[in-house]
């Protein structure tokens, strides 16, 4: 048993069972022993891809895509991006604000909202070329004049997994208590005041809820002064957590690249994930004040700024085979850019 396993076990012994969002916590983000907390490979050598490990040319087209939106905003401007991991996205975004657009270098700081110091010392080290543009932060920054931007971050918040009864009809919550050392799933309470969509849903459906996801998106378009909130992930509409139905939700495990449903598994070496449900953030925006919504594809987002790089080559780097064929998996359907959706919230 490896020493985040035992912590598990004595939280487990201590209350007689734990929800698994705690669990999920504990496994991605117990500091010096989470998931999240090692430094790791994200793409081929790691457990799983992102678009920022597809190459340079993800952040050099947010990078020219948040430059349209800072150059229509005058004075000192922020980007802040949560959720940065080692900082690659934001290096990326960064060079090529400063070989492409100057202008905007100049005016821009670039906060990273970090709560976890580990991966502070990661992206420090990452963007020392850029060290007088960068700031920390643990919490939101109260005042957002700029652009909020966050890539695969939604879908590691911890979530409760939650289970239809079809008999009481009622939601119930998944917890995780151990037997003979290992970890098992164990019956929580019901989940009073829920959603009564199950009534017509085979028993023992799964469902996720992540209760840190409206509040955060709320504080992103409350910060929000003038300007853009971006979020990159796994995106489902409402009706799309049921269809099909699955035992887990939407929750899943990634290790060495095979997607599993073993949740228990691997604790502290396997990625766990779930979709994220867009009407609670289109609810946490409207909340805020914050009404527009678009909401595209990857593939669709990344095609309508392609387009525009090709009317303004002096502000893109060339084409070349290679950073064609890295935009190639980030849009195409069966890679990245069906899987991945975009969402943009604005104000003023
Ligand atoms: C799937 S990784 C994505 C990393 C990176 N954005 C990318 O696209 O390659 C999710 C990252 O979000 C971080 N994270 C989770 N919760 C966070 C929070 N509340 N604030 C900031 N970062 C968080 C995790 O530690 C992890 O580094």
């Amino acid at each position: 048993m490896n020493e985040l396993e035992q912590r598990i076990h004595n939280e487990i012994a201590e209350k007689g069972g734990i929800p698994f969002s705690r669990f999920m916590e504990l496994a991605l983000y117990e500091p010096g022993l989470g998931y999240y907390e090692k430094q790791r490979e994200v793409g081929q050598r790691g457990d799983f891809f992102t678009s920022v490990s597809v190459g340079s040319v993800f952040g050099e087209l947010l990078a020219f895509q948040f430059a349209e939106w800072l150059a229509e905003l005058e004075g000192p401007v922020e980007l802040v991006e949560a959720g940065a991991h080692d900082g690659r996205l934001a290096n990326d975004i960064l060079e090529a604000f400063r070989d492409r657009r100057p202008e905007i270098y100049e005016r821009i700081t670039f906060v990273l909202l970090e709560p976890s110091r580990v991966r502070q010392g990661w992206q420090n080290e990452m963007l020392a070329s850029h060290a007088g543009k960068i700031q920390w932060t643990t919490e939101m920054p109260p005042a957002i004049h700029g652009v909020f931007f966050c890539n695969e971050l939604l879908d590691a918040f911890p979530a409760q997994k939650l289970e239809w009864d079809s008999k009481t009809k009622d939601w119930f919550e998944c917890g995780v208590g151990e037997s003979g050392g290992q970890f098992e799933w164990c019956r929580m309470d019901a989940v009073k005041d829920s959603w009564n969509v199950g009534g017509e849903l085979p028993d023992g459906t799964g469902m996720v809820h992540v209760p840190t996801l409206a509040p955060f998106w709320n504080e992103v378009c409350g910060s929000l002064r003038k300007g853009r909130a971006v979020a990159i992930d796994y995106f489902l509409e409402e009706e799309e957590f049921f269809a099909p139905p699955r035992p887990h939700g939407t929750l899943r495990a990634y290790h060495g690249h095979h997607q599993t449903d073993d949740l228990l598994a691997n604790v502290g070496e396997q990625d766990l994930t779930a979709s994220v449900n867009l009407a609670e953030l289109g609810f946490a925006a409207k909340a805020a004040g914050v009404h527009e919504r678009v909401v595209s594809t990857q593939a669709q987002w990344l095609v309508r700024i392609f387009e525009q790089t090709l009317k303004n080559p002096d502000c893109f780097p060339e084409w070349t085979p290679e950073r064609t064929r890295q935009f190639q998996t980030l849009v195409h359907p069966e890679h990245l850019g069906r899987a991945f959706k975009v969402l943009e919230n604005w104000r003023g």
